[in-house]
C-alpha cells in the first residue's frame, strides 16, 4: 500500500495515486477539532461537509448553511488534524451564480481555514466553475448523484439514476466534473452499476456514499457510523452505539447529582499544606 507519513498531510496527487494503484481511500466527515483529532490518523480525507447544518445545528436540510459556518468548522478541523487531506463544502448559494462567485467563495474558504480543497455539488451548470477554480490552483471535489442541496427540486433525499434518463444525466455530470479537472468526486445514492460505470469512466477517484464498494473510496457521516442518532439511512453501517453510551452516561450523572453521590471527596479541592 502506498504510504504517506502520518506527520505529513495527504495531497491531491496522492489521492489520485491511490486510485491508480487500486488502493481504497478512507474518508469521513468532521466538524470539530476533537473529532478531527480522533479520526486523523485513520483517514486519508476529512470532509467538513455542509451536513453539519443538520448534524450539528439542527437544520432540516443543508440549504440554510452559510459560508461563515463552513469557515468556522473548517478552521476547527484543520487545527485538529495533521495528516488527513481536509476539504470543505461550499454551501448552497455560494458558488452557483458564476465562476467568479465560486472563486471568491473558494479562495476565502481556503485562505481562512487552511484546508486543501473545496467541494461543490456538480449540477451540469457547475462544470465551468470547477474548470475556472482548478485553472487557478484551487483543488475541487465534485459531488454527483444524490445532491442534498437540490433537495427541494428533487422532492427529498432520494437515490438517483434509477431510470435511464436519470442514469444518463448523472453519468454526464460525472464525466463533465472529471473533464473540468476535479481532483475527486463524491458519488452519492446511486446503484452499484452506475457507480461502477462512473468509476471506470473518470480519471479522478470516486468516493462513494450509498454507492456500493465499487467506488475508489468511501465516506460516511461520522455521527451516523458512530450510532449517534436513533435512525440511520440504509447505506450506513453502525460501528458503535454512542447514542446508548451517551444516554447511559448522562443518566448515571443525573442520578448521582440528584442523590448527592457526585461529587465525592476525591473530586473536591483541598487546602494546600503550609498555605
Ligand atoms: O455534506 C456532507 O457531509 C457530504 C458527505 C455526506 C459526502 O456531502
Amino acid at each position: 500500500m502506498s504510504k504517506q507519513s502520518l506527520s505529513q498531510r495527504v495531497t491531491a496527487p496522492f489521492l489520485r495515486l491511490r486510485k491508480q494503484r487500486g488502493e481504497k481511500i478512507v474518508c469521513l466527515t468532521a466538524y470539530t477539532a476533537p473529532m478531527a483529532q480522533l479520526l486523523d490518523t485513520h483517514c486519508d480525507l476529512l470532509l467538513v461537509g455542509d451536513s453539519l447544518g443538520m448534524v450539528v445545528h439542527g437544520l432540516p436540510t443543508t440549504v440554510g448553511v452559510t459560508v461563515e459556518m463552513m469557515i468556522l468548522h473548517g478552521q476547527a478541523v484543520v487545527r485538529g488534524s495533521a495528516h488527513a487531506f481536509v476539504a470543505v463544502d461550499m454551501p448552497f448559494g455560494s458558488y452557483e451564480r458564476s465562476p467568479e462567485q465560486a472563486f471568491d467563495t473558494a479562495s476565502r474558504i481556503l485562505c481562512e481555514t487552511g484546508a486543501q480543497a473545496v467541494k461543490v455539488e456538480a449540477a451540469s451548470g457547475v462544470a465551468d466553475s470547477i474548470a475556472f477554480l482548478t485553472g487557478r490552483g484551487i483543488p475541487v471535489i465534485g459531488h454527483v448523484g444524490l445532491r442534498p442541496q437540490a433537495v427541494h427540486l428533487d422532492g427529498g433525499f432520494k437515490a438517483r439514476g434509477r431510470n435511464e434518463e436519470e442514469r444518463q444525466r448523472v453519468l454526464e455530470e460525472a464525466r463533465a466534473t472529471d473533464a473540468a479537472g476535479a481532483i475527486a468526486m463524491v458519488v452519492e445514492g446511486v446503484t452499484p452499476e452506475l457507480a461502477a460505470e462512473i468509476t471506470r469512466s473518470v480519471s479522478c477517484p470516486t468516493i462513494g456514499i450509498g454507492a456500493s464498494a465499487v467506488c475508489d473510496g468511501q465516506i460516511l457521516v461520522t455521527e451516523d457510523m458512530l450510532g449517534m442518532f436513533d435512525w440511520t439511512p440504509k447505506f450506513v453501517r453502525r460501528y458503535a452505539d454512542l447514542r446508548t453510551t451517551v444516554m447511559d452516561a448522562v443518566g448515571g450523572y443525573a442520578q448521582d447529582v440528584r442523590s448527592g453521590a457526585f461529587p465525592a471527596e476525591a473530586e473536591e479541592y483541598r487546602l494546600k499544606p503550609g498555605k
